[in-house]
């Protein structure tokens, strides 16, 4: 049986005590159905509280992800964090082209391939973000975005049998506004990003490697809308994984 994925980005929100409790209180209120059950959360902090949530994550259940990486292993590059970094710090995921970090770190979609190579390399997860802008809906670009985000970022990525890929469709237009997309219309996505998939990686890989999220405005009211859609391998949450009142019902939403 295929995984469910809740990743909590917690983007740069919290400081450092406070992502240090709401770590603890996760933990401590975490009711798994059974432990190595079908569902993982992962945990994604800022690069400074990396090290010290790790400890409190471990044999929690709960996993580590980090919000960035740099593609170059080691060597003269100051203020980056390579994956090997991230790797030896315990972390299983790594989010790659947010589009926060399209925008404002003005991250290209060759950058983004970079940065999934060297963490496949390491042995990590990338959580690859795509997503289209309100204009590019608009104007009926919406398949061609998408399409030229994943070629983009995939060209020349080999899957091996035991890596994994996740994908996470995030409308920019809904990030951080409230008002998420009707999972119906979620799902749709999802179905046009698997053959957008299959017009350049093999129908294998796209089935068994790759996981395919959603995210933009979830929350504890439409976390199980998106969750119980069977195509909807799991949700990307910002703003409603901040605190725990919001974010233990969607960690918890099948108990
Ligand atoms: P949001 O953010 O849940 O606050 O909309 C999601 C994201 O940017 O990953």
């Amino acid at each position: 049986m295929s995984k469910t994925y809740i990743v909590a980005n917690w983007k740069m929100n919290l400081l450092p005590k406070d992502a240090i409790f709401q770590a603890k209180q996760l933990v401590k209120q975490y009711k798994p159905k059974k432990r190595n059950n079908d569902i993982e959360v992962v945990i994604c902090p800022s690069f400074t509280e990396i090290a010290a949530i790790a400890k409190i994550l471990q044999s929690s259940g709960m996993f580590l992800g980090a919000q960035d990486v740099f593609w170059e292993e080691k060597g003269s590059y100051t203020s980056s964090i390579s994956a090997a970094t991230l790797k030896d710090h315990d972390c299983k995921y790594v989010i790659i082209g947010h589009s926060e970090r399209r925008q404002y770190q003005k991250e290209t979609n060759e950058v983004i391939n970079l940065k999934i190579k060297a963490v496949l390399a390491q042995g990590l997860i990338p959580i690859l973000c795509i997503g289209e802008t309100f204009v590019e809906r608009q104007d009926g670009q919406k398949e061609s975005v998408l399409f030229d985000q994943l070629s983009g970022a995939l060209q020349g990525v080999w899957l091996k049998e035991k890596d994994r890929l996740l994908i996470a469709y995030e409308p920019v237009w809904v990030i951080g506004s409230g008002q998420a997309v009707d999972p119906d219309e979620a799902e749709l996505t999802q179905a046009s990003i698997k053959r957008l998939l299959l017009e350049f990686l093999p129908a294998g890989i796209v089935s068994d490697n790759i996981s395919i999220l959603y995210g933009g405005s979830v929350n504890s009211m439409n976390a199980k809308s998106f969750l119980s859609k069977p195509s909807i391998d799991g949700v990307l949450v910002g703003g409603a994984s901040l605190n725990i009142e919001d974010f233990l019902p969607i960690i918890n939403y099948n108990t």
